[in-house]
């Protein structure tokens, strides 16, 4: 911007030579594009720098000279500024002059006379192109950071389980070529026993990698505990740990992905019991719990097995990251879990000490829960009409 004060005239006023400078010029001199529209929508007055980026505008709508479009926007900020009168701010994207893509950060300011008469708005526009794009490179460098880390942790699960395979031929192997029937069979059990290691390291790869929109319908939280409860309940009788359920009563129903809800319960509850079985205490239980506070539904897991030190709490919800050897754990339980919660608006927290146990908590807020897809509606019509 230029204010040209170098040749004051005799007796002037500094002050007064600025408000002069400001009245007359900076509506040509801010690096801002300000143009003022008229209920048709057509550019009635512009600035320099609006023209310096869009173009001539005499007799032209703002939908073509912002947007190069025949016809008004869907999702109008302009009508509906001149709709309720109120300020909006927004993002958009647009084509200037030389028809290259541009984002922009556009203020709608309601122009009214004293009659409340709204004739006029005024779009402020900021060019954010040079942000964005570092936004992009930034994500996408992000993204590619994160993909080589899935990829060199997938890399070693898969080659943790070909180990295992290898194994399991071996002992298979010399058992048939020593005609030694027992260490057949201890082969085959070790193929066995790795076979199913890789169908489940790949349904929670694949769990984890989904990129899917929940399948909202709706559904009653205890009862999806109860059904997570029914499966681990024989598993935790046999390694001796007391499972527990404290479900509140008539908890309301809720829009949720039940398949999801119930990936994560059970990846809560096996998590509980792993950290039980390692724990040498003689009373090891496991609760798992709903309730409703103020609002916010919660699923809380319990148990008193061995906790976590700060290290593996540093980690936790890293990818791959396991405790448990790549013979069992996989690191993607957590990782999953907060995937599927936070795609339902919530959070996961927890709280551990080293031989004391854990608690982790899976908390909803009700009125930030997703709304139902259509295909999902007619269900609902079925479970509220049955
Ligand atoms: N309830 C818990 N008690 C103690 N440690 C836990 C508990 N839940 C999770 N962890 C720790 O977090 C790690 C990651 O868990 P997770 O993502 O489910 O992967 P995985 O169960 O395959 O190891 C576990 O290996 C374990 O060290
Ligand atoms: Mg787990």
């Amino acid at each position: 911007m230029t204010w040209d004060h170098t040749a004051p005239r005799e007796n002037s006023n500094p002050m007064e030579d600025l408000r002069k400078w400001i009245r007359q010029e900076l509506w040509d001199q801010v690096p801002v594009s300000i143009s003022v529209i008229d209920r048709s929508f057509h550019i009635i007055e512009a600035n320099r720098c609006f023209v310096n980026t869009y173009g001539e505008w005499r007799k032209r709508p703002c939908y073509e000279i912002y947007k190069g479009r025949a016809e008004r926007c869907e999702n109008c900020a302009a009508a509906e500024t001149f709709e309720d009168g109120q300020v909006r701010i927004r993002e958009e994207t647009g084509i200037v002059r030389d028809g290259l893509q541009t984002y922009y950060l556009v203020h709608m300011l309601p122009l009214v006379r004293p009659s409340g008469e709204l004739p006029y708005i005024i779009e402020m526009s900021t060019d954010i192109t040079a942000y964005k794009v570092l936004e992009k490179e930034k994500l996408e460098a992000e993204r590619l950071a994160a993909v080589g880390q899935t990829v060199a942790g997938l890399a070693h699960g898969i080659k943790n389980l070909l180990m295992g395979l290898e194994g399991g031929i071996y002992v298979f192997r010399s058992g048939m070529q020593q005609a030694d029937s027992e260490r057949m069979v201890k082969g085959w059990a070790m193929l066995d026993e790795n076979i199913a290691r890789i169908s489940t390291f790949v349904k929670e790869f694949l769990e984890f990698a989904k990129g899917r929109v929940p399948k909202v319908h709706l559904v009653s939280p205890n009862q999806i505990a109860q059904q997570v409860f029914d499966l681990f309940e024989h598993k935790a009788e046999l390694a001796g740990i007391s499972l527990r359920s404290d479900f509140q009563p008539n908890l309301p129903y809720a829009l949720m992905d039940e398949d999801g809800i119930h990936t994560c319960l059970v990846n809560l509850v096996s998590n509980a019991l792993d950290a039980c079985e390692i724990s040498d205490k003689s009373d090891r239980s496991v609760v798992l719990s709903t309730g409703d506070e103020d609002g916010v539904l919660v699923f809380k897991v319990s148990d008193n097995g061995t906790g976590m030190d700060y290290e593996v709490k540093k980690h936790v919800f890293t990818n791959f990251f396991t405790t448990k050897g790549s013979d069992k754990g996989t690191g993607l339980g957590l990782l999953t879990t907060k995937k599927i919660v936070q795609e339902h608006g919530g959070r996961v927290s927890y709280e551990s000490a080293e031989g004391e146990g854990s608690v982790f908590r899976l908390q909803f807020p009700r009125d930030r829960l997703p709304h139902l897809g259509e295909e999902a509606k007619s269900d609902v019509f079925c479970v509220t009409g049955g």
